[in-house]
């Protein structure tokens, strides 16, 4: 491990950043940390309720004092949402504080790995797949001025993901 003491990932949701940081932690011997979880654990409210009270900025305030702290410690991998990347100071705070890995992902896999799920405000939407394109016309640059690896989490498995990040950094 050479830059800093923390992972950080980022990337869109459903790319797999919980299952791929829990599985790198473990190979890292890191403490594995999801800001999402963070959040709902902080204030004992799940995410769509967040947004349906306090509304998107609502969220991304919480979500920045919390990737903000959690940074300060050193040997964890994070997980961020998808959105985290939207806010500068978030992108200058992951910089900053780990090596930040870019999990890249197509629409298809993101739609396939979202489709059950209700606990993604943004995708209850009629049509999903065109706010994940709309999403990422947005974020991919974001992504990728963060990132100092990328690494696409379509054509290999999971446990392939981690070891591929855990020899690379
Ligand atoms: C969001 C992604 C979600 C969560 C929130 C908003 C986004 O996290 O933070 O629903 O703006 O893309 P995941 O990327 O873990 O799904």
């Amino acid at each position: 491990m050479s830059k800093h003491g923390n992972v950080i990932l980022v990337g869109p949701m459903g790319a797999g950043k919980s299952t791929i940081g829990r599985q790198l932690a473990q190979l890292l011997s890191y403490e594995f940390v999801d800001s999402d979880h963070e959040i709902e654990a902080r204030t004992g409210a799940d995410i769509p309720w967040i947004f349906d009270v306090e509304g998107e900025e609502g969220f991304r305030r919480r979500e920045q004092a919390v990737i903000d702290q959690l940074t300060l410690r050193d040997g964890i991998v994070l997980a961020t949402g998808g959105g985290a990347v939207t806010r500068e100071e978030n992108r200058r705070v992951v910089s900053a504080r780990g090596i930040v890995v870019y999990l890249k992902t197509s629409i298809e896999q993101q739609l396939t790995r979202t489709a059950k799920d209700r606990k993604r405000p943004l995708l209850q939407h009629a049509e999903p797949r065109k706010v994940l394109t709309e999403l990422m016309k947005t974020r991919e640059p974001l992504y990728q001025e963060v990132a100092d690896y990328v690494v696409d989490t379509d054509a290999s498995n999971i446990k392939d993901v981690a070891s591929e990040i855990a020899r690379l950094i």
